[in-house]
């Protein structure tokens, strides 16, 4: 069995609710909260656990909300690593409004991780010794020039195939120092090449200077309903997004690498994997709030592809 490890630098606990009109100064009535454990890696090792593979999350977590989170990942029986940080984990706040369906996200700015609890918790990665390692989520900003350059110099010849989602200059650390698999949305993608947007038709060509300029093997660029493409080794795999019924796109990306990076331990050909993760996105979005997708529906979504 492939070793993975995720790792989630930012991680949060999602309180999601539901309530009727939003009305300045009034009291808001919210419904029963539901609560998620979230953050990118988190996301990724809950999605490979429903596809029935295993992986350990590695993430720091403080204080009542971070004692919250274990408990959240034990019940998913999601196998869990954790070191001990001096800021409490953030708690989210997810609204809906059921006038109007709309959806309000409040994200909780990114809590202090130390150099030192940073340190610590790649020590405990290391250990581990994980064949795939996926860095996912938004990073520490304090940490983001540190993280790959440190996951490279650790694991020296031993690296692990490192998976990245993430964004802005985070992303570009990662490319300078050596990955296996990216997966920006074409946003990222154009941010990542300085540009202001990028169009479908070059969404290939600029895939392409990414693999030609950095140590990159697959760079997968996700684009919503579009669906997404799979570039590697001067090949190009495109997968059109299944139509289905859109209730939340929260956690879409998350469940794409998770069906991603579980296709990889499989050994399944680069096509499959591309289909995984858009069957295991677009399943994601057929569910209510930041819960993820539903196994028979992403086979269906796959099977349909
Ligand atoms: N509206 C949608 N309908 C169908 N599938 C969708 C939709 N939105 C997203 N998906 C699926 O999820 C995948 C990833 O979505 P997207 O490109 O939005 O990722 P992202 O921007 O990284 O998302 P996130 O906001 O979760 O980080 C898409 O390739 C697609 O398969
Ligand atoms: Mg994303």
């Amino acid at each position: 069995m492939t070793k993975i490890a995720t790792l989630t630098l930012n991680p949060a606990v999602d309180k999601n609710t539901k309530f009727e009109g939003l009305v300045a100064e009034h009291k808001i009535r919210c419904e029963q909260p539901i609560y998620d454990a979230g953050g990118g890696g988190i996301n990724v090792s809950k999605a490979i656990k429903r596809l029935g593979g295993e992986s350990t999350a590695f993430f720091p977590v403080g204080g009542p909300i971070g004692d919250l989170l274990k408990s959240l990942i034990k019940k998913e029986s999601v196998t869990l690593e954790t070191i001990e940080s001096k800021a409490w984990t953030r708690e989210n706040f997810i609204a809906v409004d059921i006038t109007t369906n709309a959806q309000y996200r409040f994200g909780m700015p990114s809590p202090e991780l130390t150099v030192e609890e940073f340190e610590n918790i790649l020590e405990k990665v290391k250990y581990y010794n994980p064949e795939i390692l996926v860095v996912s989520g938004s990073l520490p900003e304090n940490l983001s020039s540190l993280i790959f350059k440190r996951i490279s110099e650790v694991f020296g010849e031993k690296k692990p195939k490192i998976v990245v989602d993430t964004s802005g200059d985070a992303l570009k650390q990662a490319l300078e120092n050596g990955t296996h698999l990216i997966k920006p949305n074409h946003k990222e993608l154009a941010k990542l090449l300085g540009l202001e947007k990028i169009e479908p038709n070059q969404v290939e060509h600029a895939a392409k200077t990414l693999i030609d300029k950095y140590d990159c093997e697959i760079v997968v660029v996700s684009m919503g309903p579009d669906g997404a493409m799979l570039y590697n080794k001067g090949r190009t795999h495109f997968v059109a997004a299944p139509k289905v019924e859109k209730k939340s796109t929260v956690g879409a990306g998350d469940s794409m690498v998770g069906g991603m990076v579980w296709a990889l331990s499989q050994s399944l050909p680069l096509e499959d994997v591309l289909k995984w993760g858009v069957a295991c996105g677009s399943a994601a979005t057929m569910n209510e709030g930041t819960q993820l997708f539903k196994k028979d529906d992403a086979e269906r979504l796959f099977d349909s592809l």
